[in-house]
This record gives C-alpha cells, sequence and structure tokens, in this order.
C-alpha cells in the first residue's frame, strides 16, 4: 500500500503522524510511504532520517494526496487539504467530528474513509489513541505548576519538592483518571505532598494501591474540594464527564480562600474547565493572575512537547496502521474491533452514531460489523 504523511499545517502544531522508525517497519513489510519535506522538522526528524529509513520525500502535501491510499496525520484536515482529498482515501487522524459540523459535512463531500483516533476505542470503553495524549498532559502539568509556582511568574516562590528542613508544597488533584493518575505519579515523583479526590471510590482504591498510600484520597464533593485547596499551593484539575461540559467544581469564592501567589492548572479547559475562572490559554502566553492566584490553562498542553508527544502518538497508534496496510481497511475493520469503532465515514455517510444524532445526519450501520452485531442493533 502507499502510505502519506503530509507535514501538519495546524498553527502551532508540531508534531507528525509517523517517525522514521515506523517508515522503516511499513518499508520493511513491502508498502512504500511518502513523506512531505520537513513533515518531521518540529519533532526533531530530519528528512535524512526519513529518507534512510526508506521513505520518498516530497516537495508538496499535494504529491501525499496524490498518490497516497492511507494519509496518516495528527490533527484534523484544515480548509487548504480538503481539495487535495480523493474518494475513497482513508484518513487516519484526530478528527473530533462531533465538535465540528462544519468538518463533518465537508469530508463527507470528499467522500474519504475517515478513521478518527479519538474513537478507536477497546472492549473495556478504553480509549488507546486517546490516553497518550493525556498520560503527557497529566505529566506535564506538575511542571508547568512548579513553573507558575516560580515568583517571576507570580508565585509565591515555592519550590515544588521543598528543601531540607523547609516542607514540600502541597499538590491537590481534582480527578483520578488518566491525566489525574498520572500528574500524580510526578507529583509524588517530585516529592510533593499529594492529595486527589474523584467520586467513583474504586478510582481512589487503585491510586491509594499503585502509591501504597503515600497519597491522600477524598472523595470529591464540595466540602472535601473546599477544605482541600484552602491550603494547596497548586491544585490541578483533571475532571471529565464524557460528553458534558466539564463541572465548575471550584467557585470563585473557594479560590479566594486559597494563598496569593498559588497555582492552579486547569487541564478540563478543553471541556470547558473546572475553576469558574478558568479562561484557554496558549503555549505563547500560558498564564494570567486571577484573584491572586496564577493561571494556566493551556488547552494542548503535549503540543508544547512535541518529540516526546510524537513519539507517544505514534507508539499506539502505529500498529493500527501497519494492520491497515497489509490487509486493506475492509478486512483489518473486520478482525479488529477497536479499529472498527474508529470508523467514522465512508463514502459520503456517517456511520459513527454519536455524530450523526449530534448534528441530524442519517446513521449508517458500519459495513464492517460482524453480521451478529448487525442484527442486534
Ligand atoms: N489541556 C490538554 O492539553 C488536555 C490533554 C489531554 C486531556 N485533557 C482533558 O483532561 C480531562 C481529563 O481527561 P482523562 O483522560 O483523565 O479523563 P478520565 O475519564 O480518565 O478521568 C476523568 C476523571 O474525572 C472524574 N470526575 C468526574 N467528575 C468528578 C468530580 N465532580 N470530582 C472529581 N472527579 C470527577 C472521573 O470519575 C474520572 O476518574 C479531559 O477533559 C480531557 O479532555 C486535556
Amino acid at each position: 500500500m502507499i502510505i502519506g504523511v503530509p507535514r501538519e499545517i495546524k498553527e502551532g502544531e508540531k508534531r507528525v503522524g509517523m517517525t522514521p522508525q515506523g517508515v522503516d517497519a511499513l518499508v520493511a513489510h513491502g508498502h512504500r510511504v511518502l513523506v512531505e519535506r520537513r513533515a518531521g522538522e518540529g519533532s526533531g526528524f530530519s528528512d535524512r532520517e526519513y529518507k534512510e529509513a526508506g521513505a520518498t520525500l516530497v516537495e508538496k502535501a499535494r504529491d501525499v494526496w496524490n498518490e497516497g491510499e492511507i494519509v496518516v496525520k495528527v490533527k484534523e484536515p484544515l480548509e487548504p487539504e480538503f481539495p487535495l482529498m480523493r474518494p475513497g482515501q482513508i484518513l487516519f487522524t484526530y478528527l473530533h467530528l462531533a465538535a465540528n459540523r462544519e468538518l463533518t459535512l465537508k469530508l463527507m463531500e470528499r467522500r474519504i474513509v475517515g478513521i478518527g483516533y479519538e474513537t478507536v476505542q477497546g472492549q473495556d470503553g478504553s480509549l488507546p489513541l486517546l490516553r497518550p495524549m493525556s498520560e503527557i498532559a497529566g505529566r506535564a502539568s506538575v511542571l508547568a505548576g512548579g513553573m507558575c509556582l516560580e515568583a517571576r511568574h507570580g508565585g509565591r516562590g515555592v519550590l515544588l519538592c521543598g528543601a531540607s528542613g523547609v516542607p514540600p508544597a502541597k499538590v491537590v488533584i481534582l480527578g483520578a483518571g488518566v491525566v489525574g493518575t498520572n500528574a500524580c505519579k510526578v507529583a509524588l515523583g517530585i516529592g510533593a505532598r499529594v492529595s486527589i479526590l474523584d467520586i467513583h471510590p474504586e478510582r481512589l482504591s487503585y491510586i491509594h494501591d499503585i502509591t501504597q498510600g503515600h497519597i491522600a484520597t477524598f472523595i470529591s464533593n464540595r466540602m472535601t474540594i473546599g477544605e482541600e485547596i484552602a491550603g494547596a499551593d497548586l491544585v490541578i484539575g483533571a475532571v471529565l464527564i464524557p460528553g458534558a461540559h466539564a463541572p465548575k467544581l471550584v467557585t470563585r469564592q473557594m479560590l479566594k480562600r486559597m494563598r496569593p501567589g498559588s497555582a492552579v492548572v486547569d487541564i478540563s479547559v478543553d471541556q470547558g474547565g473546572c475553576f469558574e475562572t478558568t479562561r484557554p490559554t496558549t503555549h505563547e502566553n500560558p498564564t494570567y493572575v486571577e484573584e491572586g492566584i496564577v493561571h494556566y490553562c493551556v488547552t494542548n498542553i503535549p503540543g508544547g512537547f512535541p518529540r516526546t508527544s510524537t513519539f507517544a502518538l505514534t507508539n499506539a497508534t502505529f500498529p493500527y496502521v501497519l494492520e491497515i496496510a497489509d490487509k486493506g481497511y475492509g478486512k483489518a475493520m473486520e478482525e479488529n474491533a477497536a479499529l472498527r469503532k474508529g470508523l467514522n465515514l465512508i463514502d459520503g455517510k456517517v456511520v459513527y452514531q454519536a455524530v450523526a444524532e449530534g448534528f441530524g445526519l442519517p446513521f449508517i450501520q458500519n459495513p464492517f460489523s460482524p453480521p451478529s452485531l448487525k442484527t442486534l442493533s
């Protein structure tokens, strides 16, 4: 199969859909990989590395889209890419169609086979191609919080790990999911005192076990949140109610009870944020101060670490790319239920129920579902 890897064109996006290692493995399986020049630059991969791995370097995105049978990207396609798409071409990338009606209609019009990373789903409900970015956001949030506490950023000048004779900072994490668990690991590793809150006791039990009781766990409610954050140096917001706006767990009044110069990192900002005072920020201008508290609310935290993020993302996506290339997408989807869930669009039709329902578009059954599932639904 011919696999195409264009350069990402979204503002500030430095990740790339495939590493030279991925190219090498595909070529070893007898496939041909077209990589647009400078596609890997932002992630620290030179054209030479891709060439040595066996890629054919092409000058323009147009060359990738013209020939690629499957195009592997990171972000959703943008306006200049639409006219380059060919009917029946497979697009494997983050699509997030449920949030974008215009993009859905555009891709239906182009009649591509749209497989969205975000809806590839394991039988246990896990989202294996979203998880790596949540891991990175959780881990990086503690580093960002540490930066916010520096005096030059308006913080109270507290070092997360403390020093001999000086106690460490107190870090409170709201939400013990993938992001929260990863934030917890890093905060604990740095030597901070850590509390974590969640509404699900089993999440708290899991995290209590893996940290061997070295952190304090609390059931999340107004009272425990209020009490815990009052003495916190850093509060990290990592809650999610799937498909819904993040709950506003920390009100302005609650924030006023924190010590001035403390910090909050709201990772849930991409779902609207869990602090009343949250507003989205960027890597270029990541912080602002409100009620005396330094806020960090960057919507794409992994984007600040493109090299690590590209490796983490492609480690997860690559096995699916290889399976599609080796078997063709039809057989790959028949045999791999997780990949099948990733199919959003085919032949100008929506085959992902939530997207169709969200936009009032006709829903067509996934053509690669086993016959038993088709009769059940
Ligand atoms: N800003 C970024 O760059 C970035 C990157 C990755 C993920 N995220 C966002 O981070 C958030 C968390 O993602 P995740 O992968 O950890 O989700 P997850 O589903 O694994 O975890 C969310 C947790 O929040 C808990 N929760 C729900 N309501 C709560 C409440 N009232 N109090 C306490 N806990 C509550 C849930 O029980 C769950 O354990 C999401 O909004 C996600 O979109 C942002």
